[in-house]
């Protein structure tokens, strides 16, 4: 038996200054898809950015419900509704950043489970690297190139296609 160890990355940003002009406009579209958020229950409103390799920017928010587990998050929404409108267009850079009255929420905000998947086959499926940019409404930035920085030993299975 060995103990062995997986190494994550990622690059640690102390305000939206520091980032580059392209990643500081994409953050700026999640915190604008913020505030159509649909979060009544939990009231945590998040807003995610996809930037196409098209150019093209799909934003999306939480859309919640009141049978909780039919609402889905701001990022799959935002890769889905990319997915439907262009299927066939890399997704390059997804932003994610939250907002709440309830708390004080300082961020980084984190993908859950589900997105990290969805995620890791947005990246598969084309075959590139998928860069995520994290953050809170105030606080440090975190972003990772490729999911395998979030998501590591992901599901993938090419064999499964038909
Ligand atoms: N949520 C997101 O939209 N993205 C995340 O990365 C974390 C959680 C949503 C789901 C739910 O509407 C609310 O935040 C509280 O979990």
């Amino acid at each position: 038996m060995k103990k062995k160890e997986l190494t994550i990355l990622y690059s640690e940003f102390n305000n939206p200054e520091e980032l580059s002009s392209d990643d500081s406009d994409l953050f700026a579209e999640a915190e604008n898809a913020i505030s159509h958020a649909y979060a009544p229950y939990s009231g945590f409103k998040v807003g995610a950015a996809a930037l196409l390799e098209n150019g093209e920017i799909i934003t999306g928010n939480n859309q919640e419900n009141a049978a909780y587990p039919s609402g889905l998050c701001a990022e799959r929404v935002a890769l889905f509704y990319a997915s439907s409108k262009y299927p066939d267009v890399a997704v390059k850079t997804i932003a994610i950043s939250a907002n709440t009255k309830n708390f004080d929420f300082k961020g980084p905000v984190a993908p859950c489970g589900s997105c990290r998947q969805v995620m890791a086959e947005t990246e598969n499926r084309f075959h590139n690297k998928l860069r995520v940019i994290m953050k809170g409404i105030s606080g440090k930035i975190y972003i990772v190139e490729g999911v395998n920085n979030l998501l590591p030993w992901m599901f993938i299975a090419d064999e499964l296609k038909k």
